[in-house]
């Protein structure tokens, strides 16, 4: 079962971005642990990044025609872009909205999410290990 797993901007350049919130894991090696902890729970992911709204969109719309699960990561989009919570009100599949840290415990802008309540959950604050938790979590969705 394919899953696609979404990235919003900034997230390529985790390297310079603060490690004591996003931890020491740069994007290379998040993508290797995203696939190899998806191909442990039996799910074949694909992992794609993009700073631009347009292309997230688009890759929702295609995951929405092929019934294709997500996993999300809007990154600073989660805050506000009504256009990727309609997007994925279309998908059907299973998805699952991930954080790398806990937003919630963050400036007051990021406490909103504007994608939680399209999404069949939302995983916050556990770094790497919130791919992980979402990844267990859509394949019990998918096996219901
Ligand atoms: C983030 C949290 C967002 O508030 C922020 O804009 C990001 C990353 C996270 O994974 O913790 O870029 O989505």
């Amino acid at each position: 079962m394919k899953v696609r797993v979404l990235n919003g901007p900034n997230l390529a350049r985790l390297d310079l971005r603060s490690s004591a919130i996003y931890g020491d894991m740069n994007f290379s090696a998040l993508q290797e642990f995203i696939l190899k902890t998806a191909a442990e729970v039996g799910l074949e992911a694909e992992v794609l990044q993009s700073d631009s709204e347009t292309e997230l969109i688009h890759w929702i719309h295609e995951a929405a025609d092929s019934h294709t699960p997500i996993v999300i990561n809007p990154a600073a989009f989660t805050h506000y872009s009504y256009a990727i919570r309609d997007a994925l009100e279309m998908v059907s599949a299973p998805k699952i909205e991930v954080h790398l840290s806990n937003t919630m415990a963050r400036e007051e802008f990021r406490h909103t999410s504007v994608v939680s309540g399209v999404v069949h959950g939302t995983i916050a604050g556990f770094g790497p290990d919130s791919y992980r938790l979402a990844l267990i979590a859509l394949k019990n969705l998918v096996g219901k």
